[in-house]
């Protein structure tokens, strides 16, 4: 297989632990709505969500710009959007990794209409070598170097997403 591991599990799990320990004391005695971006986002929601305390409320937006490439197109399409009504609630968007930026940007002008009383944004992994626009992101599980990686709900062209770890995938098999 083209893939090789680059965060273990173990490593993964205990990010998350830290990164819900902060979402439970900034929403301390709050409810919230989370919003998970599908598909690659489902996995670390399940996990993150699991170790909330507060109420929650889950919802679920999908979006696509990549096809079975390996960067993105920049024209971001809704293919779901959320049903439940975020007007006046506290909202945290759960993401599966920020590459360039325009994906998270344009979730954040369509939910920003809806008006939320909070917009929150938790992304599992970050590469912040390739941002093309300028984005704030609250929670973050990991910045990584430009790599494409795929596993724990990331895929390429709709495989490896059920790895319970982050893998590197190259293009071509390493000789
Ligand atoms: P952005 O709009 O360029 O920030 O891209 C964000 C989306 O692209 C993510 O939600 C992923 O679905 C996908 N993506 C970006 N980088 C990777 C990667 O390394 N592996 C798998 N999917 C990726
Ligand atoms: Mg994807």
């Amino acid at each position: 297989m083209p893939i090789k591991e680059f965060l273990s599990e173990e490593k993964i799990q205990k990010r998350i632990k830290e990164i819900a320990d902060q979402i439970n004391k900034d929403f301390e005695g709050k409810e919230l709505i989370v919003i998970v971006v599908l598909k690659g986002a489902f996995i670390f929601a399940a996990d993150l969500i699991r170790q909330l305390n507060m109420p929650v409320h889950v919802d679920f937006l999908e979006v696509s710009s990549y096809g079975d490439s390996l960067e993105t197109s920049g024209v971001i399409k809704v293919k779901r959007d959320v049903s439940l009504n975020i007007n006046g609630e506290n909202v945290l968007v759960i993401e599966d990794i920020i590459d360039t930026g325009l994906t998270i940007k344009k979730i954040k002008e369509l939910l920003e209409i809806k008006d939320p009383s909070a917009l929150k944004f938790a992304a599992f992994l970050n590469k912040p070598e390739s941002r093309r626009v300028e984005i704030d992101v609250d929670y973050v599980g990991f910045d990584i170097p430009n790599y494409f990686v795929v596993g724990y709900g990331l895929d390429y062209a709709q495989n490896y997403r059920q790895l319970p770890y982050v893998a590197i995938y190259y293009e071509e098999e390493e000789k």
